[in-house]
C-alpha cells in the first residue's frame, strides 16, 4: 500500500497538535526543515515536533546546506527517517559518513534529488541508502505545480533498487498521485492538498487509490 506523508509545511503551526490529530490516518509526517541558505526560505527546526504526540513516522526532510548540524535535533524530535539533499552533500565520503551517522542514531537515511539533478548523481550511495526522495517541485515552498518529467527518475530508481523506498514530494494531489503510483512511488508527500482540505481523512484516502 502506498504510504502517505502529510507535510507540515502547509499546516497551521500555531495549532500543530490539532493539525497532527487531523491527519492521524496517514502513515508518515514530513517535517520540511529549510535553512534560508540551501533554499531561500526558512521554515522551522526539527524540534517543532519534539512535544507533539503522534503515531505517524516522523520523516525529516533537510533542505539545509549542512545536514550534519541537524541530526541530533532530529533524533531528539523522534525522527525515524532523516533525508538530506544530494546537492548539499556532493562528496561521497561525506554522504557515506552522514548515512552511517543517521543509522547509528537509530534512524533510516534518505537522499533527496531536485528536479534538475540526474539520478546518476547519487550512483555512489544508491545501494546504501534506505530511501530516495524525488523532488517533483523545486524545493523551498509548498503549493507549487507538479513536474511530471521526474516520474522517469522514479522508474529508473525503482529499477535500480526495487526493495528500497522511493518517495515523491511536491504538487501531489489525487490526479498526480495516480501517476506517481503507476510509476512505482512507495511514499507520497502532500502538503497543501491535504492541509487545505476540510476533510483530511478523505483527502489522504484519495491519494491511496
Ligand atoms: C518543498 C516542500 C514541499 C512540501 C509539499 O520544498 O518540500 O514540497 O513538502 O508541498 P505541496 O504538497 O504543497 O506541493
Amino acid at each position: 500500500m502506498t504510504l502517505i506523508a502529510p507535510s507540515i509545511l502547509s499546516a497551521d503551526l500555531t495549532h500543530l497538535q490539532e493539525e497532527m490529530d487531523s491527519v492521524a490516518s496517514a502513515d508518515w509526517v514530513q517535517v520540511d526543515v529549510m535553512d534560508g541558505k540551501f533554499v531561500s526560505n526558512t521554515s522551522f527546526r526539527p524540534s517543532v515536533m519534539k512535544d507533539i504526540k503522534t503515531n505517524l513516522v516522523i520523516d525529516v526532510h533537510l533542505m539545509v546546506i549542512n545536514p550534519f548540524a541537524y541530526i541530533d535535533e532530529c533524533i531528539d524530535a523522534h525522527a525515524k527517517n532523516i533525508t538530506f539533499h544530494a546537492e548539499a552533500v556532493p562528496q561521497t565520503v561525506d554522504r557515506k559518513t552522514l548515512i552511517a551517522l543517521i543509522r547509528s542514531k537509530g534512524a533510516q537515511a534518505g537522499i533527496a534529488v531536485n528536479p534538475e539533478t540526474h539520478i546518476q548523481a547519487i550512483d555512489d550511495v544508491i545501494e546504501d541508502i534506505d530511501l530516495v526522495l524525488i523532488m517533483s517541485v523545486h524545493p523551498g515552498a509548498g503549493g507549487q505545480a507538479f513536474i511530471p518529467e521526474v516520474l522517469e527518475k522514479v522508474k529508473a530508481v525503482k529499477q535500480r533498487i526495487p526493495t528500497r523506498l522511493v518517495q515523491i514530494d511536491g504538487g501531489v494531489n489525487a490526479e498526480t498521485a495516480k501517476r506517481c503510483r503507476e510509476a512505482g512511488v512507495d511514499c507520497l508527500v502532500a502538503g497543501s492538498y491535504i492541509f487545505s482540505s476540510q476533510e483530511r481523512t478523505q483527502a489522504i484516502q484519495s491519494l491511496r487509490s
